[in-house]
């Protein structure tokens, strides 16, 4: 049962992974609480977020975990993944390295989760449009090489955020 007393039907684990400072955490804030800080401080270790919502008359809780970008400070691999049944590629668009890592990102993802996993590839950081570094045709098309959705969000305007989240949740579901 969840914090407002209703049923859930179904727990879905969801994995946010990406270079530092991407904005992982910040969207899951703004999905999670609807909230947004510039001075966010790196993640250490491991934290989650919970979100209770309907999908098709269901209750899901998503149950979002997110980890460090940075080498040091990440949590032991295969019991971050463990479980997951989906999973946000997060790259910083306004940063070609964060995009270009994303297939090492994909290549742990996928040595660890489950073979069905859904992925979603994220380009965050939308609002920046005038620095923006990687083509969205560029991420198009590796998304459909690799078989990941794919949308560009902007935690800082809530911009395709919930969107993103929820078609993830859908297509787990
Ligand atoms: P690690 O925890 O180190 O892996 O980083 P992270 O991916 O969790 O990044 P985090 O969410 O902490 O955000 C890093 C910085 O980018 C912070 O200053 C955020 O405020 C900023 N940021 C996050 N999302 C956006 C966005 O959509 N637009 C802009 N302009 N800044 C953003
Ligand atoms: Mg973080």
């Amino acid at each position: 049962y969840g914090e407002m007393g209703q049923k859930i039907d179904y727990v879905f684990k969801v994995v946010l992974i990406g270079d530092s400072a991407v904005g992982k955490s910040q969207l899951l804030a703004r999905f999670a609480r609807n909230e947004f800080s510039l001075d966010s401080k790196a993640t250490i270790g491991v934290e989650f977020q919970t979100k209770t919502l309907q999908i098709d008359n269901r209750t899901v809780k998503a149950q979002i975990w997110d980890t460090a970008g940075q080498e040091r400070y990440r949590a032991v691999t295969s019991a971050y993944y463990r479980g997951a049944v989906g999973a946000m590629l997060v790259y910083d668009m306004t940063k070609r390295q964060s995009f270009d890592h994303m297939a090492r990102w994909l290549e742990e993802l996928r040595s660890h989760a489950d073979k069905n996993i859904v992925i979603m590839l994220i380009g965050n950081k939308s609002d920046l449009g005038t620095l923006r570094a990687v083509p969205t045709e560029d991420a198009k098309e590796f998304a459909e090489r690799e078989s990941l959705f794919f949308m560009e969000t902007s935690a800082l305007e809530a911009t395709n955020v919930e969107k993103a989240f929820m078609t993830g949740l859908e297509e787990i579901y």
